[in-house]
């Protein structure tokens, strides 16, 4: 794998201060990536739709740090606030980030970076904002490289910026563009790779087109086990590889789904694929459940109400108990009166966001 083409040798132009400010948004897999080996490399490809609502929205602001020490040479500094507050608890996050990102970036310490970055969605609604926090973080870097290397071309800003953001948290490095993005080679999805994202690259059918993405709020506290401790249980666990095989199947059909708009198909496979995540927490060893009573009643009413009415409405799940309802944006109407008038009242506090699928990074 060539890593090395993301190790900048020149860096022609120079600058002493500036401000980016990135927009990036969530994102939701249809075939989960659960799984993963050192460093940050999946087990299996995965596919999500970008979101476009629920984003994050940072500026960095560089400033050229001078005259100095060998020691202060070594060290990264930054500060960070959150939604205007300075924020000493999400720093080591961030400078584990850093740390696992400076052999690419080496410019980051020749700066002192001031982060400022908040949510279009509440912090703690258990939507996770990793993806789009660590991906507008990347897009704020890759700003600065282009700025001292003009030659860097779109394609290559897109690249490494997923391919930080992935070593940051999986996940993020399918947040830079959009509509549908896959991590993880894949032999049916052409230059797709394990080290960043790509958009998908054959045409999508009409029906996929503007897709929505209702999430139901249904817990909104701290998840009991983090990804971090899921992903590393599959080392272990009884039924990785298989999960691993299937997934990559799986991805192979919904890529033709896709393409020819077979919505019973696709709703076939992405209902599958959320069950089968949380089928492998409660198989792990450790077991564990992030699913909750809610949960399960979500489910069942999507179920009566896709029996009952025709409807196309699907739902899928990340690590934890919200649940993503989705639907072709034909029935909006239909199903925004299903959830407010039903599912709402399963979420906490009958909270909910209204999404649809989105295009990736913007800059402000
Ligand atoms: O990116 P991470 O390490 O937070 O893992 C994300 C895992 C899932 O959201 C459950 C699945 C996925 O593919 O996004």
């Amino acid at each position: 794998m060539n890593t090395a083409q993301f190790i900048p040798s020149t860096l022609p132009f120079s600058i002493e201060k500036a401000t980016y400010t990135w927009q990036t948004p969530s994102n939701i897999a249809l075939i989960k990536y659960w799984g993963k080996s050192d460093p940050q490399i999946p087990k299996n490809a995965s596919i999500s739709f970008t979101l476009n609502n629920c984003h994050t929205i940072t500026s960095i602001n560089f400033v050229k740090r001078v005259t100095l020490s060998a020691v202060e040479r070594s060290q990264i500094t930054f500060e960070l606030f959150f939604e205007g507050e300075k924020k000493e608890a999400f720093k080591p996050k961030i400078s584990q980030f850093f740390e696992r990102i400076k052999e690419y970036c080496p410019y980051v310490f020749e700066y002192h970076m001031i982060i400022n970055s908040e949510n279009s969605f509440p912090h703690s609604s258990g939507i996770a904002s990793s993806a789009s926090g660590l991906s507008a973080i990347a897009m704020c870097l890759l700003n600065l490289e282009k700025e001292l290397n003009p030659d860097l071309s779109e394609e290559f800003i897109n690249q490494k910026a997923s391919f930080l953001g992935r070593l940051g948290s999986g996940s993020a490095s399918r947040s830079i563009e959009g509509p549908l993005v896959v991590w993880g080679k894949h032999p049916k999805i052409e230059g797709s790779s394990d080290l960043f994202g790509v958009k998908f690259p054959y045409k999508v059918h009409s029906v996929f087109e503007n897709y929505q993405d209702t999430i139901l709020l249904v817990d909104k506290g701290e998840k009991q086990v983090s990804s971090t401790v899921g992903h590393n249980l599959m080392y272990k666990h009884p039924y990785a590889e298989q999960r691993f095989l299937q997934a990559n199947e799986n991805l192979a059909k919904l890529s033709e789904i896709v393409q020819n708009g077979d919505i019973d198909a696709f709703i076939n496979i992405v209902e599958s694929e959320a069950l089968t995540l949380h089928a492998m927490m409660l198989t792990s060893n450790p077991y564990f459940i992030l699913m909750k009573p809610n949960t399960l009643e979500i489910i069942n009413e999507i179920w009566k109400f896709r029996g009952e009415t025709g409807s196309k409405i699907c739902f899928t799940l990340d690590a934890g108990a919200n649940v993503h309802v989705l639907y072709p944006k034909n029935e909006k109407e239909k199903v925004n009166h299903f959830i407010e008038e039903t599912l709402s009242n399963y979420c906490q506090k009958n909270q909910y966001i209204f999404d649809n699928i989105g295009l990736g990074a913007k800059k402000l």
